[in-house]
């Protein structure tokens, strides 16, 4: 056939096929023919890197959120600062000094462009992709990860601003949760995140030593990493217990009132959430369906599909 008839074809193809996409969903097996190595590609990368450093895991799932919470998942959050277009996300205060894993999405976009030369795959796709794997490898759930984002022209550091901060009570968390169009029961589950990683100091001096619902020996133990002032930055283990093995411990501590940050005890301080998270903190094959639920919805979270954006040949840059 001529390139004029492929054209063609092509042309008449689109306008049968267009409607029917412009409300295009994200699919399982989005890069099955493009780029079927992908996954294990990522796999294997998120594994040895977790081996190295056992908080990387935690690192990457956090990433996503904070992708995802601002503007959509849409690699938002990886983008450095280039002033006057991009205004980074990862200076604004919630993510300052504390996100991470940005070298190893480089080398991870870069074996995935190797083997899929295009580029065919989008960062936001490689950070969904990885908040998975990282919590299977963690011995979390798993669940099946809905592809087909296209990368961001743009970060919204402002809205970064606003993540949901350690120092809110619960009406506020779940006021930033259904914001999004997320349920109290979700915001909940998805905070079981905080079952890995660490928090700094700063963050959660004023519960250890103000908080009026902390247990006395647990308050007493993080004090002494955590003094009344100075040493802000000196990190604690979420879960001082089994800080890198993903499981419903966070929930757990929760009923016993050693939650790390405010923020946290306050998900289980007498108000409308305390019976989810005693049930969380039972059964944890509720908390895993539930959470992978929950992590498949943030995913979809205003994703840019189509002809939206861009796929990014390196994730810190526009092409
Ligand atoms: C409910 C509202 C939430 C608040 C207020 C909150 C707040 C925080 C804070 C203050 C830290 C420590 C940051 C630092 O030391 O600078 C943190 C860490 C973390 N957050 Fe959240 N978070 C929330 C929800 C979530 C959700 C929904 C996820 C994922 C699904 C998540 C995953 C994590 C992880 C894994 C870490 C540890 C990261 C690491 O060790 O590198 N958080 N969060
Ligand atoms: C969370 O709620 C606080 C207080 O209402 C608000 O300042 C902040 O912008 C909200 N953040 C999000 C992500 O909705
Ligand atoms: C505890 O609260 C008091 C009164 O609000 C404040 O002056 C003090 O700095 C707080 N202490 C810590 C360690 O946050
Ligand atoms: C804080 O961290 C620094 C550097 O790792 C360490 O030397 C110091 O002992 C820590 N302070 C406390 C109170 O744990």
């Amino acid at each position: 056939m001529t390139t004029y008839n492929n054209l063609v074809l092509l042309g008449f193809s689109l306008i049968l096929v267009l409607p029917f996409l412009s409300n295009a969903q994200l699919s399982d097996s989005f890069y099955t023919k493009t780029c079927p190595s992908v996954l294990d590609i990522v796999k294997s990368n998120v594994r040895s890197a977790i081996n190295r450093d056992k908080r990387m895991g935690a690192s990457l799932l956090r990433l996503f959120f904070h992708d995802c919470f601002v503007s959509g998942c849409d690699a938002g959050v990886l983008l450095d600062d280039n002033l006057p277009t991009i205004d980074s996300e990862k200076n604004a205060r919630p993510n300052r000094n504390s996100i991470r894993g940005f070298e190893l999405i480089d080398k991870i976009k870069d074996a995935v462009d190797k083997a899929c030369p295009g580029p065919i795959v989008s960062c936001s796709d490689i950070l969904a992709i990885t908040a998975r794997d990282s919590v299977v490898e963690l011995g979390g759930p798993s669940w099946s990860v809905l592809l087909g984002r296209r990368d961001a022209r743009t970060a919204n550091r402002n809205d970064a601003e606003n993540l949901p901060s350690p120092f809110a009570d619960l009406p506020e968390l779940i006021k930033n949760f259904s914001d999004k169009g997320f349920t109290a029961k979700e915001m909940v589950v998805l905070s079981g995140a905080h079952s890995v990683g660490v928090a700094r100091c700063v963050l959660f001096r004023d519960h250890l030593y103000n908080g009026t619902n902390i247990e006395n020996l647990v308050a007493t133990a993080r004090k002494s990493k955590c003094p009344s002032n100075g040493q802000d930055d000196n990190l604690s283990s979420m879960d001082h217990q089994s800080p890198n093995r993903f499981g419903n411990n966070y929930f757990q501590a929760l009923v016993n009132r050693r939650g790390l940050l405010h923020s946290d005890q306050e998900l289980f301080n007498g108000g409308s959430t305390d019976d989810m998270v005693r049930v969380y903190s039972k059964d944890s094959d509720k908390f895993y369906t539930d959470f992978a639920n929950a992590m498949i919805k943030l995913g979809n979270v205003k994703p840019l599909t189509l002809a939206q954006g861009e796929i990014r040949k390196n994730c810190r840059k526009l092409n």
